[in-house]
């Protein structure tokens, strides 16, 4: 194996490793339409940072100042405490390997040419060996002797990766790697691309629109929306301490009832949630995860109101309940539970439910969420 550039390569990430990249108050515009605004962001050493949002969000826009495909036009961008912005430093002087949405491969150099590029520093010998084992690592070892044009969009992209990976450069930009990869080659090519940047040890700026690559993939997750970092932390924290809907939403279809805040909690048909934050009286919006609803058959209905199952479909390695629930006070909704494994109830049968606290959400009514409703 070659020899890795940082001697830390197999810790796991820590926090007090140092800053491989550092940007600050960061602002792009493309003409008069303001691209991203007021972005600050670390990654260090050993640690893989996920820029997650949905589409136009101005992920690959960050991405590209970072790399210097963009020039900078206002805040502060160092990679390994050296200043980039003022004078330009262009892509190639920045020690970063890029693999891009559309990364594009030298038509004219065959796949081993292409990832042998990067690593003129080597002796040829070892160039090759070390391209062929990430080839190999990335199951296209067999394709050496090829040419760009007669590979797939998925090979393409495996070998673009390998390229960016081979040099070992202590920051890896990824911009979307796995998009063109089909469902099962995506997961594999991920672990093997996760293992690898660990193994490396380097820095990795990874931009998702999928928030379960973001989580399967991050140490941290910036989560953006209209070219502001909505929330930044862990994905334990981003999941189970969510600071506005979007985020919640971002993750997951949930459940979303109304109420009014009585005595510090919100009554809902499946019971109170406490609203802490929230003042005597206000409207308060309630977003329970399908996950957060544990349901229990009942052998037969209660005297009392009492929820139903109004369908059961199987989803793989969940099931997803209709549920019609009744609360004591007469309130009723329709709400979607998610159970481990194989629970089918038949249609009409009662059900008592009860909430897992930890994944129920309350803020105010009206706080925006995703794509800007009130
Ligand atoms: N070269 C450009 N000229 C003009 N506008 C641009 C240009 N590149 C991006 N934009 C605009 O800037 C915004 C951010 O774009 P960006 O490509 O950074 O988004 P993104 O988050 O990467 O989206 P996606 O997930 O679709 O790739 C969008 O509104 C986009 O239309
Ligand atoms: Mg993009």
């Amino acid at each position: 194996m070659h020899q890795a550039p940082f001697q830390n390569a197999a810790e796991p990430f820590a926090s007090e490793a140092p800053i491989v990249l550092s940007m600050q108050d960061i602002h792009h515009a493309y003409g008069r339409h303001t691209a991203v605004a007021g972005i600050n962001l670390t990654v260090r050493q050993g640690e893989v940072v996920c820029l997650l949002g949905p589409s136009g969000c101005g992920k690959t826009t960050l991405l590209r100042i970072v790399a210097g495909l963009e020039v900078l036009q206002r805040g502060h961008v160092e990679i390994n405490g050296r200043p980039l912005g003022q004078p330009h430093v262009p892509p190639e002087h920045r020690n970063v390997g890029l693999a891009f949405q559309e990364s594009a491969l030298f038509p004219h150099l065959s796949v081993l040419e292409n990832v042998t590029f990067g690593l003129a520093s080597l002796p040829a010998r070892q160039r090759r060996a070390r391209a062929m084992e990430l080839l190999a690592l990335l199951g296209m070892e067999d394709y050496a002797g090829s040419y760009p044009h007669t590979l797939s969009g998925g090979q393409q992209q495996r070998v673009a990766l390998a390229r960016a990976l081979a040099p070992e450069p202590g920051l890896m930009l990824l911009d979307e790697p796995f998009s063109s990869l089909d469902a099962r080659l995506r997961d594999r090519i991920r672990d093997d691309t996760l293992h690898v940047l660990k193994k490396l040890g380097a820095g990795a700026l990874l931009v998702t629109h999928d928030p379960e690559e973001a989580m399967f993939m991050a140490d941290r997750i910036a989560l953006m929306r209209e070219g502001h970092v909505v929330q930044m932390g862990t994905p334990r924290e981003l999941y189970c301490e969510p600071v506005d809907p979007f985020v919640v939403t971002f993750f997951d279809t949930v459940n979303e009832l109304t109420g009014e805040v009585r005595g510090g909690r919100v009554a809902t048909p499946v019971g109170e949630v406490a609203a802490p934050a929230l003042a005597e009286g206000e409207r308060a919006r309630v977003m329970i995860r399908p996950e957060a609803l544990r349901v229990e058959a009942l052998a037969k209905p209660p005297t009392t109101t009492h929820s139903h199952v109004i369908m059961a479909k199987l989803l793989g390695r969940a099931s997803l309940l209709h549920i019609c629930a009744h609360g004591a006070d007469g309130q009723e909704a329709h709400l979607h539970a998610r159970v481990p494994g194989v629970f089918l109830p038949e249609e009409g049968q009662p059900v008592a439910i009860s909430l897992d606290a930890s994944q129920v959400f309350v803020f105010p009514a009206g706080t925006r969420a995703a794509h800007g409703e009130a």
